[in-house]
């Protein structure tokens, strides 16, 4: 009765869902960490948690030290944070440098592209240079990344192929959206501690058959036959709805995108982008999560909210601001019991990975098949 990965590689009406160990055994939760995580395209930061040229944001991602820097020229760079010489940490604390990233160890310095400039009395006391420390090899490590509707985006392994690539269908299909994105510091973002693997997060963002008994509230605007599912084979899935009501208050609305097409008048889509994005666009904000993976059963949920138009992150907005907060983050939060409660069903030893009902659960269908590919 135990369900096997070529059981979720099915077509979704003879389909199981991934086998128990994938949720709860820690050597499968090291082979995805490498897999899905370190071999493909995953969100590590926010765009907004470095908005200063010369920020810089240390970020340990699954055991992985990373250093996310906006550049001079306010770039996003991302380095394995980890001096050339004896492999020490950069970086301890998130804050903004205004010279070079020098190592605290012994002082070598390198600059914002992550250029070795620096490296005292490495050739002795007073010698600054030696012929054999050549500093145009000795760089910091660069990650590869991409920004997306305001997620930094790293491929660790240098092996997945270009962001665009991977993602084309995506981008094209949410073009109007790539623009430039504002932000609010003082009320639009939030972290939810959730007790369950990673994937119960995307599985449960991807598909809208919860929403009349999860979400009560959401239900009343936007109810389940508003809902459309959203699948790309080996790409992306999620949902989407014809019903997006804007936030108002006293007839004040926040600012839309420019040139939206007619479809986003009243729609919005939520879409998980495979491993561990989940990001949601409408008319006037958009927002993104990152799932930090923190353990086989623990995983930080990463909340921001942006705006299509600087003047709705003003003052004059806040109350509206706070409303679009709280909303979100009650939404969000009305799904936690049901990601904790399927982690502790994925102990129950004769669980067989479930069925799919074969309308409803297409998009998670497709999360699984695109997890069990990787594997076979
Ligand atoms: S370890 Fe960085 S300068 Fe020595
Ligand atoms: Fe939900």
């Amino acid at each position: 009765m135990v369900s096997d990965l070529s059981k979720v590689d099915l077509p979704i009406s003879k389909a199981n869902g991934l086998p128990n160990s994938h949720y709860v055994d820690e050597s499968i939760f090291q082979k995805e960490k490498e897999i899905l995580l370190f071999n493909k395209w995953s969100g590590v930061a926010f765009s907004k948690d470095i908005p200063n040229n010369g920020d810089a944001l240390p970020i340990n991602f699954l055991g992985f030290p990373l250093l996310v820097v906006r550049n001079q020229d306010g770039e996003v760079v991302v380095f394995q944070n980890i001096c050339r010489h004896r492999g020490m940490i950069l970086v301890n604390e998130k804050k903004n440098i205004r010279g070079t990233i020098r190592c605290p160890y012994h002082s070598w310095s390198y600059n914002l592209d992550g250029n070795l400039r620096a490296t005292p009395h490495v050739g002795g006391p007073g010698q600054n240079a030696h012929e054999d420390i050549n500093k145009k090899e000795l760089g910091l490590t660069k990650i590869n990344s991409t920004v997306y509707l305001g997620v930094i985006f790293v491929n660790i392994s240098g092996n997945a192929e270009p962001f665009e690539k991977v993602n084309r269908n995506l981008l094209s299909r949410w073009c109007e959206f790539d623009k430039s994105l504002f932000y609010s510091n003082t009320d639009s973002s939030f972290i939810l501690e959730l007790n369950c693997n990673w994937k119960l997060a995307v599985e449960n963002y991807c598909e809208s058959y919860h929403l009349p008994w999860v979400h009560p509230e959401l239900n009343i605007i936007s109810k389940l036959e508003d809902h459309y599912n959203i699948q790309e084979k080996n790409e992306f899935s999620g949902q989407g709805s014809y019903v997006y009501r804007q936030i108002e208050d006293e007839g004040k609305v926040f600012y839309d995108f420019d040139g939206l097409s007619s479809k986003w008048n009243e729609g919005a889509e939520y879409i998980a982008v495979y491993p561990n994005v989940l990001l949601g666009v409408h008319r006037d904000h958009i927002f993104s999560i990152i799932l930090e993976p923190i353990n086989k059963e623990f995983t930080r949920e990463h909340v921001a909210i942006y705006y299509a138009k600087k003047e709705s992150t003003e003052a004059t907005f806040s109350q509206l601001r706070k409303q679009n907060f709280s909303w979100w983050k009650s939404v969000l939060k009305e799904d936690i019991f049901v990601v904790e409660g399927m982690q502790r069903g994925r102990h129950g030893k004769f669980f067989d990975g479930g069925r799919f009902s074969p309308i409803m659960d297409g998009p998670t269908h497709n999360f699984h098949n695109w997890v069990a590919k990787e594997f076979i």
